[in-house]
This record gives structure tokens, sequence and C-alpha cells, in this order.
């Protein structure tokens, strides 16, 4: 067999095998095989891949591409001699090669929504998550078995085509739905009303999920609110609230009670004003100037304003202008531009 060249490749998608279980939760899972013909040679190579869905293979990969399909994935793992399985996630379409199996390293194989591990044992099958279209939180994911912390789709009631979220699955009790995070300045958060309304940036790095999301699931149940925060010298602390929600087209907030093992002081709001959401073009508060204008960001501004975690990003703990920084007053006062703030909500059963 001299060259690449002279392999004609052609593949096929055998089967598709659904398999109802008896729950009546159905696994679409899709089997192929890889035929190789060898125009030289009279051999013909088959191998076939076992898809095992909602599954990824973690900590064995061994090249990393975009491909348009599984069938190319399959293909290149195929082609690579050290290659004993794969995953590919069809809504990123990223093909990970792997250098071992399941069965060589079964506590890397975990759940992951949208991914789909393969490999040449028939029984990889069994090891399918089948696919549910009714996880509504990050809570219920986790409890379905799905423990990385990443981004998932959720159908919350009043979002008929779901949200992407990224859960936390680490944090304190686990589960929570990240809305904003802030960590190295890439993402620009002096924005207008209608980007905080829908939402900006990068689900996997910086981003506000969006104030609309946030009323639509608020609108529900009852919510926990938590900040978590980082200096620039390595110190974290955090706040936690009750009964968090936002309502009404001005998204305002509401917070009950602040957990009092908080390390970060309860600074989240002042004690006057309404407490409405306001941006550089719509100032939603009695304030004699605009906040947002003033502190280049959006917030809940009230008088005084002792929080304000979508300020600008400083690149060190140092403002340029006085407030123009990601500050919370009782953790590092006004003049102390944090390196790293997340927020995230989580529905108490
Ligand atoms: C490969 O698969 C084809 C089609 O399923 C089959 O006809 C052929 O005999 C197989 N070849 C080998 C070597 O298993
Ligand atoms: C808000 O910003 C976006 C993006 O820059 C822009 O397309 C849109 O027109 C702005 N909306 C208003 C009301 O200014």
């Amino acid at each position: 067999m001299s060259a690449a060249a002279n392999l004609y490749l052609f593949w096929q998608i055998l089967h598709e095998i659904a398999i109802m279980i008896k729950t009546a939760i159905a696994v679409a899972i899709l089997a192929f095989t890889i035929g190789l013909c060898c125009s030289n040679c009279d051999t013909e190579f088959n191998l076939t891949f076992y898809p095992a869905g909602n599954r990824v293979l973690n900590n064995h990969v061994l090249v990393m591409k975009t491909v348009s399909s599984a069938v190319i994935c399959g293909r290149d793992c195929f082609m690579d001699p050290q290659c004993a399985s794969f995953n590919y996630d069809a809504g990123s379409h990223l093909c990970e090669l792997n250098d071992a199996t399941r069965s060589d390293s079964p506590y890397d194989l975990v759940n992951k929504q949208g991914s789909v591990y393969f490999d040449g044992n028939g029984e990889t099958s069994l090891f399918s998550i089948p696919n549910h279209e009714t996880y509504t939180s990050c809570q219920m994911l986790l409890g379905a078995g799905y423990s990385d912390n990443g981004i998932y789709t959720i159908n919350p009631s009043g979002m008929a085509e779901g949200l992407q979220v990224y859960c936390d699955m680490e944090t304190d009790g686990r589960g929570w739905i990240v809305f904003q995070r802030r960590q190295d300045g890439s993402v620009d958060f002096y924005r207008n009303w209608t980007e905080y309304q829908s939402g900006f940036g990068d689900l996997s790095g910086e981003f506000w999920l969006g104030n609309e999301a946030l009323r639509i699931l608020t609108e529900t149940g009852q919510w926990q609110l938590r900040v978590d925060l980082g200096d620039w010298e390595g110190n974290t602390a955090w706040a936690e609230y009750g009964e968090f929600s936002i309502t009404g087209d001005k998204y305002t907030i509401h917070v009950g009670s602040y957990y009092y093992e908080s390390t970060a002081g309860n600074t989240l709001l002042g004690e006057s004003g309404d407490h409405h959401f306001s941006t550089k073009d719509q100032q939603n508060n009695n304030l004699q100037v605009s906040f947002a204008q003033k502190l280049k960001g959006a917030w809940w501004f009230t008088d005084p304003t002792n929080s304000h975690l979508n300020g600008m990003y400083q690149m060190s703990s140092t403002v340029n202008n006085p407030d123009e920084g990601i500050f919370w007053f009782y953790w590092k006062e006004y003049h102390y531009s944090l390196k790293q703030c997340s927020m995230k909500m989580r529905e108490v059963k």
C-alpha cells in the first residue's frame, strides 16, 4: 500500500438505531461503518464505531479539530494509528481524537450534552445518556449526571426555543446558572439598553446573559443569587442572597435575605432608590447624573451605589478615573477594581 493518494475512501452511515427505553425515553444512536478500500490490493478494512450519546472521554485528546460531521471525525480517527476513540460535538463541530477508550479509562467518560463519544466496542452504545427535552435548570442537569462546568441548553417555561447557559457545577452546592462573568477585559460592558436586554459576550468567557432571560427565569419559583469576586492578589470572596428576582420592563432587582456567612459584605444595593436597571441610553432612577455614563457601565444604580460589577475592566486594581472600575464596596472600596467576578442564580427547591 504505497500512499494515501491511492486510497479511495467511501463512507456509509449503516444504520440509525432508535432504542426505546421502557420509560419512554428515546435514545437515537448512530453507528456507522467506515470502510476503506484499497485500489491496488484486494483487502477491504471495516471499522465500526459505536456511539454513546451525551458523553465525552476527557483527558486523552491527541488531536483536536473542527470538522463537518461525525463521519469525517471517524475517518480521521481511522486514519490515525494512535487514535483509539473520538468525541464529536454536533453543536461546535469539535472533533477530538483520543489515545484511549472508555474501557481503558472508565472514570474519564463523563456526561456532556450534545457530545457523542465513539469507539469500536459494541457495548459502548449502552453508555448513552438519553436526550431529555425538559431540563429547565443547571440543577436538573446536575441531577441527571451532568457534573462538568460548561455550556448547556435549558428549556425553562416561557422560552420555547430554549436558552444556552453556562452551568457552574462546582461552587457551593452546585447547579448555578452563571449570568455574568468578568475575567480579562475581553468584552466591552459599556453597552446600551437593548444589548443588556438581550445579552452579549461569550458564555465561555466574559458575558451578560441578558435582562430578559433573567426576568423570564425568575418569574416562576424562588431564586438565590450568588456573587463571586476575585482580587489581583489571588484572594476571593462571595456573597449570597435569597429571594432574588428581576421584574418589569425596567428589570428591577429584588433581593431578600443576605446570607450572613458571606465573606464579601452586603453591598449589592444601596439603601434608597428603586433598584431599576439603567444603561448609558436609559436612565431609570432619580439620580442627578447618569451613573451609567459616569461609571461607564450599566447596573441597578442607587445612591450611594455600593457595587458595580459591570464597570470598566482595568488591567490592575488601579482605576484611571475615580469609580471607573469593577467594585464591591464592602470588600475592596471604590478605588480598587476587581480582577474577576461572576454572578449566578439557582432555584431554591
Ligand atoms: C466490510 O463491510 C462490507 C459492507 O458491510 C462487507 O460487505 C464486507 O464483507 C466487509 N469486509 C470485511 C473485511 O469485513
Ligand atoms: C445598541 O447597540 C447596538 C450595537 O452597537 C446597536 O446596533 C444598536 O443600534 C444600539 N441601540 C440603540 C437603541 O442605540
